[in-house]
C-alpha cells in the first residue's frame, strides 16, 4: 500500500492555472497513479485536501502504520513546519513531489521546509512527477 497525498487546491488541477498545471483533471492524476500501482504490484490510495491539520493525520497514520507515501505539500511546501515535523516522524520512505518546478517560479516557492525531511524530491516533470516518485518507492520497498 501507498498513500499519494495532496496538498491545497490540487483537486483544482485543470482549471487550476492550466499554463503551470496542465489540462489534467485531479480525476485523471488519481486514476494514473492507481494504474501506476496496478504495474508496480502496489495498492495506491489517492487523498487530497486543504486542510493542514487534516494533511498531519494522514501522516501520523502513515507513521504509525509503516505507510510509503508520495507527498504534492503544494503550498505547505513552504511554510508549514507542522507538517515538517509530522514527516521527520516517519517510518517508511517519503517522496516529496510537484507538478511544476518550483525552483524556476517566485522566490517563495524556491523553499522546501519538508525536502529536509524526506526521502527525496521529484519536480517539474507534469503529472509524471508522481509515476516516478511511485517507481522509486516501489524501488525502495523491494530493496531495503
Ligand atoms: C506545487 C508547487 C507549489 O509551489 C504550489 O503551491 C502548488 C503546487 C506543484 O505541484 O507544482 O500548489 O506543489
Amino acid at each position: 500500500m501507498i498513500l499519494v497525498l495532496n496538498g491545497p487546491n490540487l483537486r483544482r488541477l485543470g482549471t487550476r492555472e492550466p499554463d503551470v498545471y496542465g489540462a489534467e483533471t485531479f480525476e485523471d492524476l488519481a486514476e494514473l497513479c492507481r494504474d501506476t500501482g496496478r504495474k508496480l504490484g502496489e495498492h495506491v490510495e489517492v487523498r487530497q485536501t486543504d486542510d493542514e491539520s487534516e494533511m498531519i493525520g494522514w501522516i501520523h497514520e502513515a507513521c504509525d502504520g509503516r505507510i510509503p507515501v508520495v507527498l504534492n505539500p503544494a503550498a505547505f511546501t513552504h511554510y508549514s513546519y507542522a507538517l515538517r515535523d509530522a514527516i521527520a516522524q516517519r517510518t517508511a520512505p517519503l517522496v516529496e513531489v510537484h507538478i511544476s518546478n518550483p525552483a524556476a517560479r517566485e522566490e517563495f516557492r524556491h523553499t522546501s521546509v519538508v525536502a529536509g525531511v524526506a526521502s527525496g524530491t521529484i519536480a517539474g516533470f507534469g503529472l509524471q512527477s508522481y509515476v516516478l516518485a511511485l517507481q522509486a518507492i516501489s524501488e525502495m520497498n523491494t530493496t531495503s
